[in-house]
């Protein structure tokens, strides 16, 4: 019961981070989190998942090129008004400083089609399993000291290429991983009331 209420502690302190300090995260902790990821629930034991982790500066360089062409059409173009008026609070625009000063980024596809013993199968519930296995993994990575954010450009194909993927993995989200900046404060947001979000009968 300690180590859950310790556990309990640590997840409430969680938040999104979007500033970075250029501290390398070493490799094997990024492998044991993984390691929990993988051990997610899912659609008939399929695991249709793939983690593409990423540290190369050059490769995050691209990433974040490609990233921000993307989020310049969707903050000057295609979001809706209503959507960048819930962003404002967020602080959030079309740079993306965070891809290329975090340690690593860890890009989480999910598979329509898996390899089995018996060949190239259907994936069940890729989705489903693969938000599972996401947040299994941003636990793991909050209680191994680090700090993560989950980002979502879109269209999010281009990642395919970066990650010499095929078509068939659908890029799903990117888990951005590192130690926050020494003075980073995260936005100011309320969070619903259990109440509000849970029902006992
Ligand atoms: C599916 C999903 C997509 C998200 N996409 C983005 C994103 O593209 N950019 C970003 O800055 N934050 C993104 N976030 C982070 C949310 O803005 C953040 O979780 C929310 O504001 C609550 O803040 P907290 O994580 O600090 O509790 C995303 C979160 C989720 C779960």
């Amino acid at each position: 019961m300690r180590d859950f209420q310790l556990f309990s502690d640590q997840m409430k302190l969680r938040r999104s981070t979007r500033a970075f300090a250029p501290v390398p995260v070493d490799d094997e902790l990024i492998k044991s989190a993984l390691e929990i990821a993988n051990n997610a629930p899912s659609g008939a034991n399929l695991q249709p998942w793939f983690f593409s982790v990423i540290s190369d500066p050059e490769v995050k360089k691209e990433l974040r090129t490609q990233a921000e062409l993307i989020e310049v059409d969707f903050y000057l173009r295609r979001a809706p008004l209503e959507w960048k008026e819930k962003l404002e609070v967020l602080k959030t625009n079309h740079k993306k400083e965070f891809l290329t000063q975090a340690s690593h980024l860890i890009v989480v596809f999910s598979r329509n089609f898996v390899e089995t013993a018996k060949g190239r199968e259907k994936a069940y519930f890729p989705l489903e399993s693969t938000g599972l296995a996401s947040g299994f993994l941003l636990c793991a990575l909050a209680q191994a000291g680090l700090h993560t954010l989950t980002y979502t450009p879109k269209p999010a194909s281009f990642l395919n290429q970066i990650c010499q993927r095929e078509r068939t993995d659908h890029p799903f989200l990117i888990i951005v991983v590192g130690h926050a900046c020494r003075d980073y404060l995260p936005p100011l947001i309320e969070k619903k009331s259990l109440e509000q979000v849970a029902e006992f009968r």
